[in-house]
């Protein structure tokens, strides 16, 4: 293979975060967009959240963020978020982006679990999503920006770098690869996330050598539309709702969240998320209901949930609802600026684990993430890219999936689902260990239930029925890495985390 560069960046993936990298850069670097696929921020309902609001400040939304984190959170990366995202939703808004206003041109702002206040934006009720995307992808052909159509299978390593990518056998030699992949939602066999999302980035960080941080911090939405699907995609049912007044209630009519949290319904989602898995339990119920009737307009303000249930045949007024994967609050540890552990390989949005989510990513941080966190690597690669390697490279390539897949899906469905326990973890632990594939279900799945039997707490949204509690001593990270036999091993990191 050849020495030369061929671009000076390769973002992987073409969400929020890649895009906000791709486009920020692409005046001062060649920047090539590889993606398989539109990835998830087309599917965020709910919006984003900033302290743009009269009378808000980004130091309340760093303490609402710091709250739902459930003292997992690094507060310096939280304060650069809340304090940056002002800044990145005005660049949006310059980019064309359109969010709802009332009739004098003010921000409409709305209210989801965890926020002291309203804080959020929309764009059309509930197809935020497909707001930014639109304006980022139209942002990037503007600036000409290169894409190439197709998943990234592999990482191109030299001397411990990584220098390049390979897509479907096609080799692409870059001076940096950044990251923007997404979460890992088809690991599991039901989720919020659309089809493709399924961790490849995680896989291919541990493939070349890099860290993940976090990953047992797998969050369910308390609210995913219950259609009966026991695999795939499943609808969300935003919890924008519940901000303007929607309730949860059982099957006997009961508002259960009220008298469990000060914020009742709009407690943050990990709390909301525990006390649906509950009630179903109880009740023997699969699904709660969620009561539309004192939201006014619905149909109006929130047009993809009333054609999500208009599509499975479900009343608007009295939604079925039950907790799916949704988001991964850890990832790819990166440093401030997107770098990972590895040179040459960077991280930004869902794949990558900066500090801010802590132990349950507070509700709308996520695009807000892929704005500030694009923007940043952005800002450090135009300033200064790693040195070119002219060495050869060694493919470290993820395997086609095989029949090993599905079982590792159900395994960490099983074992790694809302409630977990040490028994449950250890045995699907064994039966994954006893076949290694670095294939990207088997390494994720590998990756989180290692995590999780690590973590022997509970904290945010990673619950062991066995380990109730929050402990002192688990105020601290664990890292995951692969071992020599490519096997991904979890450890406690020795420091703790900042207090
Ligand atoms: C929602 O609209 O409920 C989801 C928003 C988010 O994941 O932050």
């Amino acid at each position: 293979m050849s020495g030369s560069t061929d671009v000076d960046v390769v973002v992987v993936g073409a969400g929020v975060a890649g895009l906000t990298a791709a486009t920020t850069l692409a005046p001062h670097r060649r920047v090539l967009v590889v993606s398989a696929g539109a990835g998830s921020t087309r599917w965020a309902q709910g919006g984003i959240a900033a302290a743009v609001g009269p009378g808000d400040t980004p130091e309340q939304h760093a303490a609402d963020t710091l709250e739902a984190g459930a003292g997992a959170c690094d507060p310096e990366a939280v304060a650069v978020l809340t304090t940056e995202g002002p800044g990145r939703v005005a660049d949006l808004v310059a980019a064309g982006a359109r969010f709802d206003r009332d009739a004098e041109g003010r921000l409409l702002l709305g209210r989801e679990g965890g926020h002291g206040r309203r804080r959020i934006l929309h764009a059309s009720g509930d197809a935020t999503g497909v707001e930014v995307a639109r304006t980022l992808e139209l942002r990037a052909r503007e600036l000409g920006v290169s894409w190439l159509d197709g998943r990234v299978t592999g990482l191109l390593v030299s001397r411990g770098r990584v220098v390049g990518v390979d897509v479907g056998g096609r080799q692409v030699r870059a001076r940096a690869v950044v990251l923007a992949t997404g979460g890992l939602g088809h690991a599991y066999p039901v989720t919020t996330n659309p089809t493709g999302v399924t961790g490849d980035g995680l896989a291919l960080a541990l493939l070349a050598g890099a860290t993940l941080v976090d990953v047992e911090f797998v969050q369910f939405h308390p609210t995913a539309l219950w259609t009966g699907a026991a695999y795939g995609q499943v609808p969300l049912v935003t919890e924008a709702l519940r901000g303007e007044g929607a309730v949860l209630r059982d099957a006997g009519g009961e508002a259960f969240m009220q008298g469990r949290h000060p914020l009742a319904d709009l407690a943050p989602r990990d709390v909301v998320a525990r006390a649906v898995h509950e009630v179903m339990r109880r009740d023997a119920t699969p699904y709660v209901l969620l009561d539309t009737r004192p939201v006014a307009d619905l149909e109006r303000r929130f047009p993809t949930v009333a054609a999500a249930c208009r599509a499975h045949g479900v009343a608007l007024a009295s939604v079925p609802v039950t907790p799916a994967e949704h988001y991964l609050c850890g990832g790819v540890l990166t440093d401030g600026w997107g770098a990972s552990d590895v040179p040459g390989l960077y991280a930004v949005g869902e794949v990558a684990a900066t500090g801010v989510h802590g132990a349950n990513r507070l509700a709308s941080n996520s695009l807000l993430e892929g704005l500030v966190h694009g923007h940043r690597v952005a800002t450090r690669l135009a300033r200064e890219l790693p040195a070119s390697v002219v060495a050869d490279a060694e493919l470290c390539a993820l395997a086609p999936a095989t029949a090993c897949s599905a079982r590792a899906r159900e395994l960490l469905g099983g074992a790694g689902g809302l409630v977990r326990d040490g028994v449950g973890l250890a045995d699907a632990r064994r039966e994954l260990l006893a076949r290694p594939a670095p294939e990207v279900a088997w390494l994720v799945a590998a990756a989180v239930l290692g995590a999780a039997d690590v973590r022997r707490e509970s904290r945010g949204c990673h619950v062991r029925s066995d380990e109730p509690e929050s402990r002192p001593w688990w105020r601290r990270r664990i890292g995951v890495r692969l071992d020599a036999a490519g096997v991904p091993r979890a450890a406690a990191e020795r420091e703790e985390w900042a207090a």
